[in-house]
């Protein structure tokens, strides 16, 4: 067992923490809702409460994203229906607030997970720094299209682990691929679209748990 401390901030499906104590790490989840698995490695509440708490690895996937990526951008010139534009930006700066606590907390390793953010949102982020990489769940053994980036502190980029080839556009199997972008708009839409791969989740659990802890072994011997 070792003593690796690892929060995983804004998790309600224990898909990254149960990747992480899987590999005998003392992982916790954090969400603002309940855990969907009803484990009790996860606290219900606001993260930003507990970041300095003695953690030594920060993994957010993803942070509130909305308001801050891309795709949402038009928002903040069009509000869609029955919402303002102010109520957007004031939005967006929360969006912008929560990732600036989660990217400048005081924890040796840190990693979050989001897609391609408008450069509003980088303006308001708290020493804003470009992301590492971005990744494609097909690297990790999933047939499935939905481009994400990570943003790493004192973690090196996430090597590829199965490697799937992405089928010719315009074939049934691509339309399969794309699932997440073809889902339905329905009220759960949001939650399906965010759910993490346990592939990914895999990977970093093996990857940058063992660099989060190799990292702690320095720190305690230095
Ligand atoms: C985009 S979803 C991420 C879901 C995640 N990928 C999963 O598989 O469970 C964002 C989550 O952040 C949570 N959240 C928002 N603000 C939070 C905060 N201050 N502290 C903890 N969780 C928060 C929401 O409740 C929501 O479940």
């Amino acid at each position: 067992m070792t003593d690796l401390r690892v929060l995983i901030a804004c998790e309600f499906s224990g898909t990254v923490r149960n990747a992480f104590l899987a590999r005998g790490h003392d992982a916790w989840s954090c969400d603002l809702l309940p855990a969907e698995d009803g484990s009790n490695r996860h606290i219900r509440g606001d993260a930003r409460e507990i970041l300095n708490d003695g953690w030594d690895l920060l993994m957010v996937a993803h942070p509130p994203c909305t308001r801050l990526c891309n795709s949402g951008v038009r928002w903040l010139t069009a509000p869609p229906e029955g919402r303002t534009l102010p109520e957007m930006w004031a939005e967006l700066d929360e969006g912008a607030a929560l990732f600036s606590d989660f990217w400048n907390a005081s924890i040796p390793c840190i990693g979050i997970e989001n897609p391609v953010m408008h450069r509003h949102a980088k303006e308001r982020i708290r020493n804003y720094q470009e992301f590492a990489q971005s990744v494609q769940p097909w690297m990790f053994g999933h047939p499935e299209f939905k481009r994400t980036c990570f943003w790493l502190k004192g973690l090196t980029l996430l090597t590829v682990t199965d490697r799937l080839d992405p089928p010719a556009k315009g074939t049934d199997e691509h339309k399969r691929w794309s699932r997440v972008h073809r889902m339905s708009n329905s009220v759960n839409r949001r939650h399906e679209r965010s759910r993490f791969f346990p592939g990914i989740a895999a990977a970093m659990a093996d990857q940058w748990g063992d660099q989060a802890l190799a990292l702690k072994r320095e720190r305690l011997a230095a």
